[in-house]
């Protein structure tokens, strides 16, 4: 079960992290290269479908990651609990960005239209907390 659940939580990194790099390094910058009114199809089209890849793997990082960390619970208090606690804050943090970006409110145009710059900082954050798994895990 534990092995199910790991898999859950790195495929779900491993598609929402390289979904946003594609978008920040390829998807966004050839885009620029269009007519106005092809950037907008080409973004409507993809972004229609992009959100939901975001909010599939915010629900599944969210419920494995709780499972992570009842598999964690008896770890002692310390430099670990201290880095996961971290990890889990900026994991929300970015949920919170990403869901800014992608839920199709009218009120929320405004991110939308720096998405480059919002997604750009939901990157360097996914980074970091990789970074912290990575140590979490290896110590
Ligand atoms: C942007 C969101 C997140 C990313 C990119 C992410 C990424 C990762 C990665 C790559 C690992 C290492 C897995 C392994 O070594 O096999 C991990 C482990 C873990 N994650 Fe997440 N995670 C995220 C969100 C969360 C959330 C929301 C929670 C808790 C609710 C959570 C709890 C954990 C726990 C407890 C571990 C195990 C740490 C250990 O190895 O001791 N993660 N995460």
């Amino acid at each position: 079960m534990s092995t199910l659940f790991q898999w859950i939580h790195v495929t779900a990194a491993v598609v929402g992290v390289g979904g946003i790099a594609f978008a920040i390094f390829c998807l966004i910058p050839a885009a620029r290269a269009l007519a106005p009114a092809q950037r907008e199809a080409l973004f409507k089209n993809s972004f229609d479908r992009f959100r939901w890849i975001i909010w599939s793997v915010i629900l599944l990082l969210i419920v494995s990651g709780i499972y992570n960390t009842h598999l964690v619970w008896q770890a002692p208090w310390g430099i670990y609990w201290k880095l996961l606690t971290i990890k889990i804050i900026l994991a929300f943090a970015v949920f919170f960005i990403l869901l800014l970006v992608t839920v199709p409110l009218k009120f929320l145009a405004v991110f939308r239209r720096h998405m480059d710059v919002w997604f750009s900082i939901a990157f360097g954050m996914s980074v970091a907390i990789i970074l912290i798994a990575a140590y979490l895990r290896r110590g």
